[in-house]
């Protein structure tokens, strides 16, 4: 809640204290009503702290109508009510007793998407981190785990479906026509996992047998219509938990296993216990509606949330300073998942994209913070890159650290030793260093540590005595002033000049041609020996840290990397850094993207023509660096010069290999994906190259993509012609995004690409079309899909328009800013991150961006929310 007179308070770890009291059980009726809806709460309370006198619960916006303390009502002078709290005198002798608060509460009016409110004519929830509070009073933090009884009352014709966590137990119609029914769930579990849901919803339905041989009833409910965009999320759903039994060991555990899809949502997806709600965009999908990163995308979502089930729900945080205790940890699950269904390496690069673009930044700049954050304002704006991603590189450094038998022994021991309670990521480690014998106390550094670690890379070699000498060193600028080092896992292998592996002559990998060397010190160095001409090292494979290397690489060099690793990973990567060495040198020259070296020219032809890898990997490893990554490489950011540059090379690449883009286009058009390969990496390679052919500014590959456009019945297809038009003045272009419109113009998510298109597009008229989506009637602010589909994509993915020296992208930023900060102050924090990055632009548009910033801190009615992000974005 905004309080207006007082800075909101801060909440630190260090101050953490075990609750006062517990609750054993609750029993909850929930009265839907189109007005208001009554929550009536029996709470079984035991007392945990042997002093304490008073009982404080969490509540936000609610009415309290009344609490009866073991059966006795109590006067409002027994009690006292403030806008956050409810404060209840106990008796020092008491050790348990019972609760029964009655509050009344809006769903209809909570625009803020958390606690109980509606989307689309239904009721749902969303209580994670602190939403519970806003549906009745109750101790709402994560390690008061309870036993729920929910019982739903509504209107049956309105709300035929009336869902919450766990088995369903009794179904009736009561005198006064109304529905009711009971769920029991039989886990205890924190209050920020429960759920509610009720509507006229269709149901698609399946079953998976676990490996025991017991059957779990799979629904997923959708709006009516729907019902044939659930067949992916389905599918997903029954993979994932046959790999999390054969990967993990890991069963589920009820009977029913149920996922809603809401339009309204401002995450992707909770994992509430056995009532997974989903975004709706990460349920719905058919090839004619969705992408196939649409489609990766849901693949990974319903994975997560499923996993959630051991990491998260099983054993659950203990406070919310652990949140990467189950998010790094169920991120990296999704993602050796993803990599185990689909291309492994492809996998990798986009984990590694996604990274890079939004975590590294973060890193950088004012909002840093530990994967383990030690303090925060508002808990809300903690569900960061940083806690997400970065924690799951951390998981997976202690993954390779351990190699894949010994993670499994700790994780073993982990599920064993805390099933059924809410820890710290300190028990984590503790049990993955018990259960595989191997010490991790420099490594927990990296809980507390902000920044992304530097690497400088030194080589010798001495051509007498065969010896190479690698010396790297490590440094963090935001770690404070001369940090601790960090345990860092270097996965190295080592290359002879034709490119061969050669394999380590001495040492711990000796005979083998790849191994994890430990970093551990400032500086350190590692001799191998045994060579008769300098080898060259391909560093950090798979990406096996989250740092950033600071080696000076010729260009032969790289083009040598890009030409020959075997390392996937380290093959795209070094292609990545020698075309953001060139452009960033063709910055500097004031060039124009025109003249590449053959070094690039060379390698990228070899690349080109080579059939044996996968379509996808050819595809990644041909796409320039994107302008944002090429920016964070500049001291001072000039988007206009990187924009110039990166268009003006990749209308070079367009004509320099036209005849060859123009076969691969046929080809990957006409010929079937290769064996193991799925067809949606013939159509990543099939729409790279046809972005090519449109770079060449020729008319024919305008006529291309329209009939791509017109044929296609495929929205990958659809959106990679839109695409590549997005950024022309042609009658083409407009008539596609008209006809695009008019044909989709009822499915939400899809007129959603509509508007990410456009906001992405860098043409003169941006700004005002930015402005005139803005006017339009199927723009609302109100709908966080739809509102980040123009205003999120706009900041964060046009950076040419955004920081438009006129001041108007970041204006149009703050204008949003301002409108939500009382409806949705979630949504509203999550864009002030594009403004927090002023202090990498020139003074001119620092202090454009420093204005927005001022004048957000003044709004009326500031929310903790957005003040935390704007405050700390200043200083
Ligand atoms: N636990 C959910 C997930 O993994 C995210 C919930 C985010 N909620 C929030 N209020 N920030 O994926
Ligand atoms: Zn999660």
């Amino acid at each position: 809640m905004s309080k207006s007179s007082a800075k909101p308070a801060t909440i630190y770890l260090k101050d953490y204290k075990e609750p006062d009291f517990l609750i054993e059980t609750v029993d909850l009726t929930v009265e839907l009503g189109e007005e208001e809806t009554i929550v009536t709460s029996r709470l079984a309370i035991k007392r945990n702290d042997e002093t304490a006198t008073k009982l404080s619960l969490n509540g936000e916006h609610l009415t309290l109508q009344s609490v009866k303390m073991d059966g006795h009502m109590l006067t409002p002078d027994e009690y006292s009510v403030t806008d956050e709290w409810l404060h209840l005198p106990v008796a020092a002798i008491t050790s348990e007793f019972s609760l029964e608060i009655i509050t009344r509460i809006k769903p209809q009016e909570n625009t803020a998407l958390e606690g109980l409110y509606k989307s689309s004519g239904n009721f749902c929830t969303q209580c994670e981190a602190e939403g519970f509070r806003r549906i009745t009073y109750f101790l709402d933090r994560p390690d008061v785990m309870a036993i729920f009884t929910t019982t739903i009352v509504g209107d049956g014709d309105r709300y035929p479906v009336m869902l919450s966590n766990g088995n369903l137990t009794l179904q009736e119609t009561l005198p006064d026509g109304r529905k009711r029914v009971t769920w029991q769930d039989p886990h205890p579990k924190p209050a920020y996992l429960f759920a509610l849901v009720a509507g006229d919803l269709a149901v698609v339905e399946d079953k998976f047998t676990t490996r025991s041989g017991r059957d779990v009833k799979l629904q997923i409910f959708v709006e009516k219509g729907n019902e044939d965009k659930c067949d992916h999320a389905m599918t997903s759903l029954k993979k994932s938990m046959k790999w999390d039994e054969e990967k993990y060991g890991r069963e589920y555990d009820l009977d029913i296993f149920m996922i809603v899809a809401v339009s309204d949502f401002n995450m992707g997806a909770m994992e509430n216990k056995g009532l997974n709600i989903f975004n709706s965009k990460y349920v719905l999908a058919s090839p004619e509606t969705a992408t196939d990163a649409d489609f990766d995308g849901i693949e990974s979502v319903i994975a997560h949330e499923y996993f959630h089930n051991w990491t998260g729900n099983r054993i659950t945080c203990r406070d919310w300073f652990q949140l990467t205790l189950k998010e790094g940890l169920t991120v990296f699950r999704d993602q050796q998942f993803s990599a185990d269904m689909n291309s492994a390496p492809v996998q990798r690069i986009s984990d590694v994209q996604g990274l890079r673009a939004a975590q590294f930044p973060e890193d950088a700049g004012p909002l840093a913070h530990p994967i383990q954050p030690q303090s925060y304002v508002e808990i809300n704006n903690f569900y960061t890159a940083t806690v997400y991603e970065k924690g799951a590189e951390v998981i997976r450094m202690i993954h390779t650290i351990l190699g894949e038998e010994n993670f499994r022994k700790g994780m073993d021991l982990y599920f064993e030793r805390h099933d059924g309670q809410a820890v710290t990521t300190e028990e984590f480690i503790a049990a993955l260093e018990d259960g595989s014998g191997i010490d991790l106390t420099q490594f927990r550094r990296w809980y507390i540590t902000p920044g992304t670690p530097e690497i400088t890379v030194n080589e010798k070699f001495d051509a007498e005595t065969g010896q190479y000498t690698l010396t790297l060193a490590q440094t963090n600028l935001k770690a404070g002033k001369d940090p601790e080092p960090l345990h860092i896992p270097l996965k190295l292998g080592l290359l002879d000049v034709n490119g061969n592996a050669v394999p380590f002559s001495d040492g711990p990998f000796k005979g083998e041609t790849e191994g994890v060397f430990d970093l551990t010190k400032k500086r350190q160095s590692f001799t191998f020996s045994g060579f008769s001409t300098q080898p060259r090292a391909s560093l950090f494979r798979g990406f096996s840290a989250p740092v950033k290397i600071r080696q000076e690489s010729s260009d032969d060099a790289l083009a040598f990397f890009f030409a020959k690793d075997e390392d996937l990973f380290n093959r795209w990567d070094a292609g990545q850094r020698l075309a953001s060495n060139i452009l960033l040198k063709q910055i500097e020259d004031a060039g124009d993207g025109t003249s590449l070296p053959s070094a690039f020219l060379d390698a990228f032809a070899e690349t080109l023509s080579d059939k044996t890898l996968d379509r996808a990997f050819t595809a990644a490893a041909l796409t320039l660096p994107g302008e944002q990554d090429i920016a964070q490489k500049m001291p001072v950011v000039d988007v206009d010069a990187i924009h110039r540059v990166r268009e003006g090379a990749r209308r070079q690449i367009g004509l320099t290999f036209e005849d060859d883009w123009r076969r691969i286009y046929e080809e990957c058009e006409n010929a079937p994906s290769p064996a193991n390969q799925p067809a949606s990496s013939s159509r990543k390679l099939k729409n790279t190259a046809l972005s090519y052919l449109i770079a060449t500014g020729q008319e024919e590959f305008i006529t291309l993509a329209d009939s791509q456009y017109r044929k296609s019945k495929n929205m990958t297809d659809s959106v990679a012609a839109l695409a590549g038009l997005k950024d022309i003045n042609h009658p083409v272009r407009e008539a596609m995004f008209a006809d695009y419109y008019e044909k989709w113009q009822k499915d939400a998510l899809i007129v959603d690409k509509w508007f990410t298109l456009q906001a992405m597009a860098t043409r003169e008229s941006t700004i005002d079309d930015i402005k005139a989506l803005m006017e339009h009637p199927a723009f609302t602010l109100r709908n966080p899909n739809r509102l980040r589909s123009l205003i999120g994509a706009f900041a964060s993915g046009n950076p040419v328009y955004f920081h438009d020296k006129s001041g108007d992208g970041y204006r149009i930023l703050s204008g949003v800013i301002a409108a939500l900060n009382k409806t949705n102050p979630q949504i509203a924090a999550r864009l002030v991150a594009p403004l927090g990055q002023w202090r990498r632009y020139d003074k001119d548009r620092q202090d454009l961006m420093v204005t927005e910033l001022e004048k957000i801190l003044k709004l009326p009615d500031l929310s903790d929310h957005v003040y935390e992000m704007a405050n700390k974005s200043l200083h």
